[in-house]
């Protein structure tokens, strides 16, 4: 599994705590930063991640502030259903239900422990298909 993962300066302390967790369990990571506290915008963060995606990589995971810059920049992204999510249950249901493919998470509102059970919620869980595949639909004839 490879996954893609990036932040702006506001989610990049949780994104390399993340990153450590995620090679701890021997998972391929893309970083495509930022990587310092140094100010940036999150829409280039987005973008980087959300192509990454695109181009190959099984999921994304995005963290800024509050998450909702990138949920925002990301989501206008064609192919691309980011979800932010603040607990477990959120991105168990993001990918079943929803069939979310970048779990975006809030480096200020997150502590570093919550936001690895909620990206083992992300990644352990499967879309369901069934009744949510005409809903997924639905999404891609919007773009
Ligand atoms: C950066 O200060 C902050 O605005 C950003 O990380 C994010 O929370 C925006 O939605």
């Amino acid at each position: 599994m490879k996954i893609a993962i990036g932040s702006d300066h506001a989610g990049y302390e949780l994104k390399e705590s993340v990153k450590e967790y995620l090679k701890s369990k021997g998972i391929e990571i893309v970083d495509v930063g930022t990587y310092s506290e140094e100010r940036v915008d999150y829409p280039d963060y987005a973008k980087k991640v959300c192509d990454e995606v695109r181009s190959g990589a099984n999921l994304g995971i995005l963290i800024c502030g509050t998450g909702l810059g990138m949920s925002i920049a990301a989501n206008k992204c064609r192919g691309i259903r980011a979800a932010l999510c603040l607990y477990p249950d959120m991105a168990r249901l993001a990918r079943e239900h929803n069939n979310a493919n970048v779990l975006v998470m809030a480096g200020r509102l997150m502590g570093k422990e919550l936001a690895n059970w909620t990206v083992d919620a992300f990644l352990s869980a499967e879309f369901q298909g069934g009744r949510h595949e005409r809903r997924v639909k639905k999404l891609e004839e919007m773009e």
